[in-house]
Parts: C-alpha cells; sequence; structure tokens
C-alpha cells in the first residue's frame, strides 16, 4: 500500500486519485466482483461474531470516539465483516484490514457534530467538506493511538493510506482497501444496519433497503461482500416486513 502523493485531481471537491495506484490494481484483480479465494461465509453476522480480542487494546484506546455517530455499532458490526471477508481472502493483510475497519470512522468524534447530518449525509455526501474531514481526522486519531501500542510506522502509513478517501474516493488501490470499503459498506444490509442509517437518511426501513439494493449492492469490489449483502438484506426484509410496511 503506497503513501505517495495523489497526482491528478479532478474539481475542487472530488478527491483526488493516484490514478497509477487505481490502474495497478485494477489489473491486478480485473474481475469485478473480485472472486473469492477462500470460505465465505453468509450467515446471520451475528451468528458468529468476532471473537479475537488482539484489537481490546486498541478498542479502549478509541473508545470516546466510538460514541460520535453510531459508531460504536458500526465498527465493532464491521470488523466482524471485515474478518468474514479477509476467511475469504487469506491472501490479504488481514491485520491491516482489521485495524483499519476498526479505526475508520473514528474521526467522526473529531469535527462539528451539528455538521454530520445535514452535509455529511445529504444529497452530495460523497462530496462533502466534512467527509474529507472525518477522513482526515480518523488518520489522525490513528497517529495517536497506534504507535504507543507498538505499531510501526509502515504499518500505521498503510492504516491512513486505506482512512484517507474510504468514503470519498470512489476507486480502491489495493486488496485490503476494497475489503475494508466492502465492510463499511455491509454493516448497513444487517437489521441494526438498516435501522440506524435509515434514520440519517430519513427514510424507512422499506425505502431504505431499496437504497442498499440500488445503490449500495452495486458499489460492493468483491463476490463475498456481494454475497453476504444479499443474504442479510433478504433477512431484513423478511424481518422489517418492507413488503408490507411501504
Ligand atoms: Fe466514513
Ligand atoms: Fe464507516
Amino acid at each position: 500500500m503506497s503513501n505517495s502523493t495523489p497526482t491528478t485531481a479532478t474539481t475542487a471537491r472530488d478527491a483526488p486519485v493516484d490514478t497509477e495506484l487505481a490502474a495497478a490494481f485494477a489489473q491486478a484483480y480485473p474481475m469485478r466482483p473480485i472472486p473469492s479465494t477462500g470460505v465465505v461465509d453468509a450467515s446471520p453476522i451475528s451468528s458468529a461474531p468476532s471473537r479475537e480480542t488482539d484489537l481490546d487494546e486498541i478498542w479502549r484506546a478509541v473508545e470516546p470516539e466510538t460514541r460520535a455517530r453510531r459508531n460504536d455499532i458500526h465498527l465493532p458490526i464491521s470488523l466482524t465483516f471485515a474478518e468474514r471477508l479477509c476467511d475469504a481472502h487469506p491472501e490479504t493483510d488481514r491485520l491491516l484490514v482489521r485495524v483499519a475497519t476498526l479505526l475508520h470512522d473514528t474521526g467522526w468524534a473529531r469535527v462539528d457534530e451539528s455538521r454530520i447530518i445535514p452535509e455529511g449525509f445529504g444529497p452530495d455526501w460523497r462530496r462533502s467538506g466534512i467527509r474529507f474531514e472525518h477522513e482526515r481526522q480518523g488518520c489522525i486519531v490513528a497517529r495517536e493511538v497506534l504507535p504507543p501500542l507498538g505499531y510501526d510506522r509502515d504499518f500505521i502509513d498503510a492504516v491512513c493510506a486505506i482512512i484517507e478517501g474510504h468514503d470519498t474516493r470512489m476507486v480502491a488501490y489495493g486488496l485490503e482497501d476494497a475489503l475494508v470499503r466492502d465492510a463499511d459498506r455491509l454493516w448497513r444490509f444487517t437489521h441494526t444496519g438498516v435501522a440506524v442509517s435509515s434514520t440519517w437518511f430519513s427514510m424507512t426501513p422499506a425505502q431504505y433497503t431499496d437504497r442498499l439494493e440500488a445503490e449500495v449492492l452495486p458499489e460492493l469490489l468483491t463476490d463475498a461482500g456481494v454475497r453476504m449483502a444479499r443474504a442479510e438484506l433478504e433477512r431484513s426484509r423478511v424481518l422489517l416486513k418492507t413488503a408490507v410496511l411501504r
């Protein structure tokens, strides 16, 4: 994972894209969604939550940051999805994917909370200033909490390269980046994700599950992610009776 300076920018409010990194990743993984090389578990996410405890010191270090924007719900669920995606891609750097997923949204705790919903979840959310700011602040959090826990400079740079642009940049730069992006989206397909996220977008559960299918599912980069998303979406729709509560 490179930490090089972006080389091209589109408009002032679009995220800059390093075209070399994006092209190299597209060449390395030409088939989309990216086929799995390991086991795909699409069972309900709550049936097999993360049981690994090696990141507990990071959790404790960012506990205050988990209290913003329901990160205390989003981040643990996304971490379990990240671990399942790593099982589906054993060739990946598992620790990098897990740590980057855990920390990716901690920056929401360091921005003006009153701007999060109106700007960060409005029609042009991906290009909003508050989105860029939460990514920048997330990298600051990572650089604060990881060094005292023994993580080295190269690893932290790789974590920050994923956090920076995870929402605002449309393309992934590597497999780890792609898995974090899918883990970040997958939690929304669970009934808990529907419950929390639908309120951010002022939608009913039925409207929100329709949006997930139309807009978020096509953004998923891995076949494992697509299969997990479809399975969770189907379960959420049945459970929440979205066919009749429309
Ligand atoms: Fe984010
Ligand atoms: Fe997120």
